[in-house]
């Protein structure tokens, strides 16, 4: 089956609404994509869309809101999903990880308080299937670090938190615990003082990469990727991927289709007057003879599932 996406343009789900999954992730669950992100419209903070071709996207339902079940699973931890005047808190990147053991869909996300970025903070979320809505366990600030811009990765049995910290000028990787439900260790700090934001890691042919923007708010900049043989091991030094703008991109994350083996180079295409207005990139990531990625923009991407 092959199918094409016009970058750049607004993409609208198959009953003609205008798709908000801004942030977000992909997960792959019994022959259906499930696309999940942020949805600033009325009291959404995160939305699910399912496709089993990567082009027609069925709504599928607000899996967070401002009214979502809220359950305590550990102390200390801001379980409020409206701000003390009946306002929205911040919600953004959220990423959603299935754990073999529990049976849970997990999402860990960037939480805010609605004011301003002082919270730093991330949350997490579960659910029994991955079209339901999640129940919401609260936010905290992991090994009492401050916390943005994130990731999710599963590597074999372990699996990864990513995310900004000592104000965006540091980014951490936390191996989680067995159920995903809290971080177990931070395991490097990376970059210190090279201010890395959005990361988003894929594995191709035995090797790690991990994409990052620079911190420049809304707008655009120089993707830079990094190296390394294992999560926990030592990463490479930043090099330059794409134009100076990343061809107006900020990385989201990254594909893995199933069925071809083919990767996806996912990204917002931010509108910083008019967040709704946001739009998404999709281009495929290659690799040279040696194993270096190579990031090219197409402005109509075909699909192959
Ligand atoms: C860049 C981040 O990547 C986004 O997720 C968002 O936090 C904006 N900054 C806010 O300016």
């Amino acid at each position: 089956m092959e199918k094409k996406l016009i970058n750049g343009e607004i993409w609208k789900d198959i009953s003609g609404n205008t798709i908000h999954a801004h942030g977000g992730h992909m997960l792959f669950w019994q022959g259906n994509y499930y696309w999940y992100g942020e949805n600033r419209t009325g009291n959404r903070y995160v939305s699910v869309y399912k496709s089993n071709d990567l082009v027609n996207w069925e709504y599928v339902r607000d899996v967070l809101t401002t009214n979502s079940r809220t359950m305590e699973h550990r102390v200390r931890t801001d379980l409020r999903l409206k701000t003390d005047d009946g306002g929205k808190i911040n919600i953004e990147r959220p990423k959603v990880i299935y754990n073999e053991k529990t049976g849970k869909f997990v999402m860990w996300m960037h939480m805010e308080n609605g004011k301003n970025y002082n919270q730093a903070a991330c949350a997490i979320a579960v659910a029994n299937a991955p079209d339901e809505e999640l129940t919401y366990l609260g936010a905290f600030n992991p090994c009492g670090y401050m916390s943005r811009d994130c990731t999710l990765f599963v590597d074999g049995s372990e699996a990864y938190f990513i995310s900004a910290s000592r104000d965006n000028a540091d980014l951490h990787v936390y191996r989680l615990t067995e159920d995903y439900l809290n971080v177990d260790a931070l395991v490097n700090r990376l970059w210190q003082g090279e201010y890395r934001e959005a990361p988003a890691v894929v594995k191709h042919d035995g090797k790690y990469f991990m994409f990052s923007s620079f911190c420049t708010g809304w707008a655009p900049n120089q993707c830079k990727y990094a190296t390394a043989r294992s999560m926990e091991g030592r990463w490479s030094m930043l090099t330059k991927i794409g134009d100076e703008t990343t061809y107006r991109t900020q990385p989201a994350f990254f594909l893995n289709v199933e069925s071809t083996g083919d990767i996806y180079y996912v990204a917002d295409r931010w509108n910083g007057k008019d967040y709704n207005d946001s739009r998404y990139v999709i281009l495929p990531l290659k690799f040279d003879a040696d194993n270096n990625p190579v990031l090219e923009y197409h402005e109509e991407v075909k699909i192959i599932v």
